[in-house]
Order: structure tokens, then C-alpha cells, then sequence
């Protein structure tokens, strides 16, 4: 299957399951191993942290209707976020702001009163989707 139609699996978000996202990452690092990911069509260079973001994305969304089943009382609201550019050891130290300014978001989500967001993709507390924020990754991607 050429990568463009994993993409679209992974976005196709009412019918995503775990073992498809699963089944996609064994998928790609199978063809990392044996040097065979760029005949087969993915992209040399960026797929691997790309890849990464859709499938933590995808993750949120099956876990965020899973874990929203629970009963009253019990349930889990699950959100994935862009930190923006931060400067950590990933980045080389060379990112725009500190890890404290990049945790931001994750605190003001964890500590949003009467929790009902759940398996959204946020970027400095905006509700957005991966795709826009992520673009080039996933513009190399497919
Ligand atoms: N920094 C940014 O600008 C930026 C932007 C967007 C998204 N992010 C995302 O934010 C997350 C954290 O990034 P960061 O910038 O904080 O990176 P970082 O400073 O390099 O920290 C990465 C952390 O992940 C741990 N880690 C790495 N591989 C692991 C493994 N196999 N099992 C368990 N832990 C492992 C490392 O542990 P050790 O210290 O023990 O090695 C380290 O604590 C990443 O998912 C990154 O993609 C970062």
C-alpha cells in the first residue's frame, strides 16, 4: 500500500482502530530495518518524527472515544498538543522558548474545569488540527 493511503487511514478518524495504527508503525520501522522505505514510497528524510506525530495523534483520537465510554465518574478526556519550538536537548537548545513556556498548553488543558475536550490537537491553547501545524512534516510525508 503506498504511503499516501496510510495517511489516509490514519485520518479517517471514525473508522480508526489501534491495531491499524499499530499495524502501520510495524509497518514502516520493518522497512527502516531492512533499508526498503524509500522504494517503497516514503519519503528519506522526516518520515520517521512525521509518521510519529500522525500515529500519536491518531493514538489520542481512538483512546480519547475509547476512554470517554467510561462510566459517569470514571471517565478520561485525552488531548495531544504542539508545544512550539522549545528549547530542549531535541532541538539542540535552539528553540524560541523554555520548556516551562512550552508546557503551557499541556497545563492550562489538565486544568481546564469540568473536562469535556477530548481528542483534540491544541497549539498555544488553541484548538487546531495536526495537519496545519505539522504541515511540511506531512507535506513530505505523502
Ligand atoms: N522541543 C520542541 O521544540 C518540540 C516541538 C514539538 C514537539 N516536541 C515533542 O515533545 C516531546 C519531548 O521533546 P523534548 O523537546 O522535551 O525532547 P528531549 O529534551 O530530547 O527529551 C526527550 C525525552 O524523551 C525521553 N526518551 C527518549 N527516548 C525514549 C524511550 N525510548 N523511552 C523512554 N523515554 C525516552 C528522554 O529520556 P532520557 O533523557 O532518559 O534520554 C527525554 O527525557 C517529543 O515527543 C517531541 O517530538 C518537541
Amino acid at each position: 500500500m503506498p504511503p499516501e493511503d496510510y495517511g489516509r487511514q490514519l485520518e479517517d478518524v471514525d473508522n480508526l482502530l489501534e491495531e491499524l495504527i499499530d499495524a502501520t508503525m510495524t509497518k514502516f520501522l520493518e522497512q527502516v530495518k531492512d533499508g526498503t522505505w524509500t522504494s517503497e514510497g516514503w519519503s528519506q528524510t522526516n518520515t520517521d518524527y512525521s509518521l510519529s506525530k500522525i500515529a500519536v495523534n491518531a493514538f489520542t483520537e481512538v483512546m480519547a472515544k475509547k476512554l470517554s465510554e467510561h462510566p459517569e465518574g470514571g471517565k478520561i478526556y485525552i488531548n495531544s498538543y504542539y508545544p512550539s519550538m522549545v528549547k530542549t536537548a531535541m532541538t539542540g537548545w535552539a528553540g524560541q522558548i523554555t520548556p516551562e513556556e512550552g508546557a503551557d498548553t499541556a497545563v492550562w488543558l489538565s486544568l481546564l474545569p469540568d473536562q469535556a475536550v477530548n481528542g483534540k490537537f491544541f497549539a498555544e491553547r488553541r484548538d487546531t488540527f495536526f495537519k496545519t501545524v505539522f504541515s511540511a512534516g506531512y507535506a513530505e510525508l505523502v
